[in-house]
């Protein structure tokens, strides 16, 4: 009988003091200011469907300049704001957090994962996806100097088959197109129109779902993304086939697709195709609306000043009058495109390609005098600079030489691809894909933006309503 009492009051003590501890942690640990919203919604809708700078900007004002914390798409989130903020997280990547893709993301790319398995611990989900995204140089400058002169080449092509001849195009097609016909031609080596056509309505539907309610019912938004991607998957599989039997007769091995067939991993085993299908699925989705959405609005701004139209001109005809007939694109040539790269950094910040991504606390840690706990999520977002007047001088205004070296905007605060060590891989690509397309548009074209009101949708991923139709003029 004592010694129940003593195991019992031993007990009490113990769970009096977890209480404690509990308490003392989390009255000790003081959170950002700001709200978790609705039950289970938290703040996704306000998220989701507001327009971004006024997400972050409305609680940055209310809050904290620095950080917030907010509740998205069903994690606690805090969101670090500012160059500084931008600078924090770029530089402690390995330290506090790993990557983190919001739900609707895991569920839409990780496909050959066994679904009823737990999912792996985040420092090894970063190892795996950084062997495949980085490791093997398909992205790296060396490989893509190789790729140039197609890149030009497929351009040149598309702007002949789509804009020759025509007085009025629609530039967001046009952009999503080209776009999709590169990325087709250099990851997975095809180049079939009807096949690229059927990819691209599918490549939309799987990007808006990247960021959505998981709402799994007919009509709703993850739905149909889900059906877009199991019919991407479908059509990946059918290519990888047909990419082994090619490489079986000795076929040419110059795309990431055959470089993924071949990879082994250090016990020698083969990368399943169901695997190959979603990786390649997440680089071409990484890289096209991305790179579309920049192309397009590219179109916009410099179809709507003229000014600019001739400055971009008068550097490229300056690059093409000193290559003989049918040379294509080089290296330096593309580092002599100093103003339309510009024009292209002033594009992204008008319109952000990608708003920003999610990471995962690894370790407790404390930014502007806050902590913020383990298992949180973080998330970063350009928009908490892109359009600050303190950064960029009447920030409404679509002005290229504002990147000039004398008057170049603060570190951190222009950061369309990230930074740090999970930079975006696709960078180098992007680049000189745009730069490709600006080259060869405005050589042979002049255009006018045929409703220059025309309203753009679509908060996460903008778009213009009636795709931009532009009136083109043929030199
Ligand atoms: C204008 C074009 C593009 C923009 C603005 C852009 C922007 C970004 C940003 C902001 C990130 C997140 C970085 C972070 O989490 O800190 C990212 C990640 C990524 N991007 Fe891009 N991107 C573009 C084009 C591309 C292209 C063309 C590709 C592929 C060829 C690509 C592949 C990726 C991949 C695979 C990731 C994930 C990397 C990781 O999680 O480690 N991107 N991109």
């Amino acid at each position: 009988m004592e010694v129940l009492a003593v195991i019992l009051s031993l007990l009490l003590v113990a769970l009096s003091l977890v209480f404690i501890s509990r308490r003392r942690n989390n009255a000790g640990a003081k959170l950002p200011p700001g709200s978790f919203g609705w039950p289970i919604l938290g703040e996704s809708v306000e998220f989701l469907f507001g327009k971004p700078e006024k997400f972050v900007g409305d609680r940055m004002k209310k809050y904290s300049p620095d950080i917030f914390k907010t509740k998205i798409l069903g994690e606690k989130t805090a969101v670090i704001c500012g160059p500084n903020g931008h600078k924090f997280l770029f530089s402690n990547e390995h330290k506090y957090f790993t990557a983190f893709r919001p739900h609707p993301m895991q569920h839409l790319f990780r496909s050959y994962k066994d679904k009823a398995a737990p999912p792996p611990p985040p420092e090894t989900q970063r190892l795996d996806e950084t062997k495949t995204i980085r490791q093997p140089g398909f992205l790296k400058p060396e490989a893509l100097m190789r790729y140039l002169a197609k890149m030009d080449i497929v351009t040149q092509q598309q702007l002949k088959t789509h804009c020759e001849g025509k007085n009025v195009v629609e530039a967001y097609p046009l952009a999503k197109t080209i776009t999709l016909t590169l990325a087709c031609q250099f990851f997975l080596g095809i180049n079939n129109p009807e096949r690229i056509a059927r990819l691209v309505k599918y490549f939309d539907d799987v990007t808006v779902g990247m960021h959505c309610l998981m709402i799994n019912v007919p009509g709703t938004i993850f739905y149909r993304a889900n059906k877009a991607a199991a019919a991407i998957r479908k059509e990946l599989i059918t290519v990888i086939k047909e990419k082994k039997q090619a490489m079986a007769s000795g076929g040419p091995m110059l795309d990431i697709l055959s470089h993924m067939i071949v990879a082994t991993d250090p016990s020698g085993k083969s990368m399943p195709e169901a695997e190959i299908a979603d990786k390649i699925m997440g680089l071409l989705t990484a890289g096209y609306s991305t790179v579309a959405t920049t192309i397009t609005f590219l179109m916009k701004y410099v179809g709507l000043n003229p000014e600019i139209y001739e400055k971009v001109r008068a550097e490229q005809m300056e690059i093409a009058a000193s290559k003989k007939a049918g040379e294509l694109l080089e290296w330096e040539d593309m580092s002599k495109m100093k103003y339309s790269w510009n024009v292209i950094c002033e594009t992204m910040r008008l319109v952000p390609p990608l708003q920003g991504t999610f990471r995962e606390v690894l370790t407790e840690f404390s930014y502007a005098g806050y902590t913020i706990p383990k298992g949180w999520k973080v998330y970063w977002t350009v928009s908490t600079t892109n359009m600050n007047p303190q950064y960029f001088k009447d920030p409404e205004k679509f002005n290229p030489s504002r990147y000039e070296e004398s008057e170049a905007p603060p570190p951190y605060t222009s950061v369309p691809f990230g930074g740090g060590p999970r930079m975006c891989p696709g960078k180098e690509y992007a680049r000189l894909a745009i730069l490709a397309f600006v080259h060869n548009v405005v050589k042979d074209y002049k255009w006018e933006v045929v409703d220059p009101n025309e309203k753009v949708e679509g908060d996460m991923m903008p778009e213009p309503q009636k795709g931009l139709p532009v009136r083109l003029y043929h030199h």
